[in-house]
């Protein structure tokens, strides 16, 4: 575990920080409450009692996130087809480990997450899961053709640290995955990522900013095919981009990360695109934070 170390957050979760990535895995506000408020609860799980789902869990770090879910699921009797792709096994083994982690869940959890560090599967009357170690943009082609998911969670270091899994062919692949009423959800509210799939033709959302910080103007984004307005409407947890947040894909920020051959090193990926941005005639963010009043540190990533 030499390239992590520990992090007690805020709500008295365990996570990581990554010496590679020089970043944390969660939010120093709390591993569990992060995992809630960006991805659960905008979820919706209830729509999927005593129903099936297909989810696709993308960077699947800890575990927190499935976790999360499973632990929902399991109580509502859904039944679940899960996918995930992570390409590293340690914070896996580490979060299995950790007492703080595992008294968080229902036993099955725990269950399942044991199976899938030994054996990558679990299967029972209710549950198929599978997680595919290995780098996402490979393992992704994987994933039988014919899946199509309901909920797709993103949730990658950020995309100046990682880039790799948020350019526009890889977020192409995943888009590919999405089924017509299914969310693909991330934490990132990023232009580059907000206009490439609302380029790709999805509707987009802002999920919102309920996390203590006042700064904070988005927890995130959304991502739907076909959207069902009744749905949309009794969702509470997200609602469509502000004018500020519209503004935001018109600036410089908004130009993508590219990778054509969904192989590029991380520094090549942020270079290509550091020189886009040189070239570009779009308005600077900087000057669209002056505008609503900003600071760097307002922005999300
Ligand atoms: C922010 S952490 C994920 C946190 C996680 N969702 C959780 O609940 O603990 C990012 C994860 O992305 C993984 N990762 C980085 N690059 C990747 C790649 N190219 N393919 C798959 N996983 C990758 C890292 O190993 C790390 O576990």
């Amino acid at each position: 575990m030499s390239e992590f170390k520990e992090v007690l957050t805020k709500d008295g979760t365990i996570s990581l920080r990554s010496l590679v990535f020089h970043e944390n895995f969660h939010s120093l506000e709390g591993a569990l409450k992060e995992t809630e408020i960006k991805f659960i609860n905008p979820s919706d799980l209830k729509r999927f009692k005593d129903k099936s789902l297909n989810v696709l869990d993308i960077c699947f770090g800890l575990g927190y996130n499935s976790a999360s879910l499973f632990n929902t699921l399991i109580r509502q009797n859904s039944f679940v087809n899960w996918y995930a792709l992570e390409i590293d096994k340690k914070p896996l083994e580490y979060s299995l480990g950790n007492k703080l982690f595992q008294k968080l869940w229902h036993p099955k959890v725990l269950k399942i997450f044991k199976s899938l560090s030994q054996n990558s599967t679990y299967k029972d009357q209710s549950f198929e899961c599978h997680i595919l170690w290995g780098d996402a943009r490979e393992r992704i082609k994987n994933i039988p053709e014919n899946i199509k998911f309901d909920l797709i969670y993103l949730d990658g270091f950020s995309p100046q640290k990682c880039p790799q899994i948020w350019t526009i062919e890889f977020l192409a692949e995943v888009t590919r995955k999405l089924n017509p009423n299914g969310y693909l959800i991330t934490y990132s509210s990023s232009a580059a990522i907000r206009k490439v799939l609302r380029n790709f033709g999805l509707s987009i959302f802002s999920i919102n900013p309920i996390l203590t910080s006042k700064k904070l103007w988005s927890n995130g984004t959304i991502a739907i095919k076909k959207i069902d307005e009744k749905g949309f409407h009794s969702n509470l947890h997200f609602k469509k981009l502000s004018p500020m947040e519209e503004e935001h894909l018109l600036t410089k920020a908004s130009i993508p990360y590219r990778d054509p051959t969904l192989s590029a090193k991380a520094k090549d990926i942020i270079e290509t695109r550091a020189k886009e941005q040189l070239f570009s005639n779009l308005k600077t963010s900087k000057k669209w934070r002056g505008k609503w009043g900003m600071t760097k540190s307002t922005l999300n990533s």
